[in-house]
């Protein structure tokens, strides 16, 4: 089982700072990327640009968050002002399952979602919630896979007993699971089903939305390495081998928070952290 998890979960250099995670299916995920909840309008739209300029390759979005659109128009200024290709680029979005309800309707959430972005096809669709008719929305993802929309699909928020139950009718394994995790939150159990599984963990709230950026034992770490709170909080997620989301709309703190490839945590740092768990 050990020898499995390496296989899949292999680390790979993609560009000269920024590891990658290798997906079930093949495909490259950078291990970070710039959350945009509760971000829409003008400030998502310049949170991308900065971020795509400062060199974050992977966005996370969702059709609930109602800013795929802002999204889209930073992405293709970018590629107009050459930044970057889209083939460069790892675009996330989730579908609503309350909204979605069937397989159909899931297919449709797609649709939309890939004008919205204006793109041809996105790197990863997940379902936001295992709630509401949830393996009907995960069916219309695999027809959006069969039907060349999106590259890899996966789950969000699904605990152990939650993805054994999706597992009865899924023909296509998620790619990976999206979760919320930070010190405070580490989620041990439900990542080990998930290495177990082969299937890629994303760590959502990794500064658990904000809380944690003046916690002492965070920044007495960070002293030593010269790095903030929230820089040590999302080293720990590198160190695991899981994809970290961090969101910002200041440009200083997504550039902070992009900084994070130049140091790396002890042992015993890394266990103080996991021993935050409350
Ligand atoms: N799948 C799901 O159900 C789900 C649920 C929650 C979140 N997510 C995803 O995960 C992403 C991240 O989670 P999150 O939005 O809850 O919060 P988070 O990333 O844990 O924290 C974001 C907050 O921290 C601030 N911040 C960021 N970097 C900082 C820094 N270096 N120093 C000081 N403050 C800093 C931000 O401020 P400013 O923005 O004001 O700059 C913002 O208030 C979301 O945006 C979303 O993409 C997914
Ligand atoms: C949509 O993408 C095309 C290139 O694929 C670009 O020419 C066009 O400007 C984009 N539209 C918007 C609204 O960003
Ligand atoms: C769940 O999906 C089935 C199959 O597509 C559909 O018949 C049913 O109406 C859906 N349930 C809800 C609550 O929308
Ligand atoms: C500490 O970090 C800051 C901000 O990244 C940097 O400007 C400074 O040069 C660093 N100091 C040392 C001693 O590395």
């Amino acid at each position: 089982m050990k020898v499995a998890v390496i296989l899949t979960l292999t680390l790979t250099i993609v560009s000269a700072k920024v590891p990658s995670i290798k997906l079930n299916t093949g495909y490259e995920m950078p291990q970070i990327g710039l959350g945009t909840w509760q971000a829409t309008g003008d400030p998502v739209k310049q949170a991308v640009k900065d971020a795509l300029k400062i060199g974050y390759r992977h966005i996370d979005t969702a059709w609930i968050y109602k800013n795929e659109k802002e999204v889209g128009e930073a992405i293709h200024e970018q590629i107009g002002a050459g930044i970057l290709k889209r083939e460069d680029l790892f675009i996330t979005t989730k579908v609503w399952p309350k909204d979605a309800k069937t397989a159909k309707k899931s297919l449709e959430t797609v649709h939309h979602s890939l004008q919205q972005l204006n793109v041809t096809y996105l790197d990863l669709v997940l379902v936001h919630r295992p709630a509401d008719n949830y393996t009907e929305v995960y069916k219309g993802l695999e027809e959006a896979v069969g039907q060349k929309l999106v590259r890899s699909i996966g789950i969000s928020n699904f605990n152990k007993a939650q993805i054994d139950s999706l597992k009865k009718t899924w023909k296509m394994k998620p790619a990976v699971n999206q979760i919320e995790i930070h010190p405070t939150l580490n989620q041990d159990d439900t990542v080990n089903h998930c290495n177990d599984l082969g299937i890629a963990v994303t760590g959502y709230s990794p500064l658990g939305t904000g809380k944690l950026i003046k916690d002492p034992t965070l920044a007495a770490i960070g002293k030593k390495h010269n790095k903030s709170a929230a820089q040590v909080a999302l080293r720990w997620q590198i160190e695991r081998h899981l994809i970290t989301i961090p969101k910002s709309v200041t440009k200083k703190y997504i550039q902070e928070d992009f900084e994070i490839f130049d140091f790396t945590l002890t042992k015993d740092e890394v266990k103080t952290i996991h021993d935050m768990h409350a």
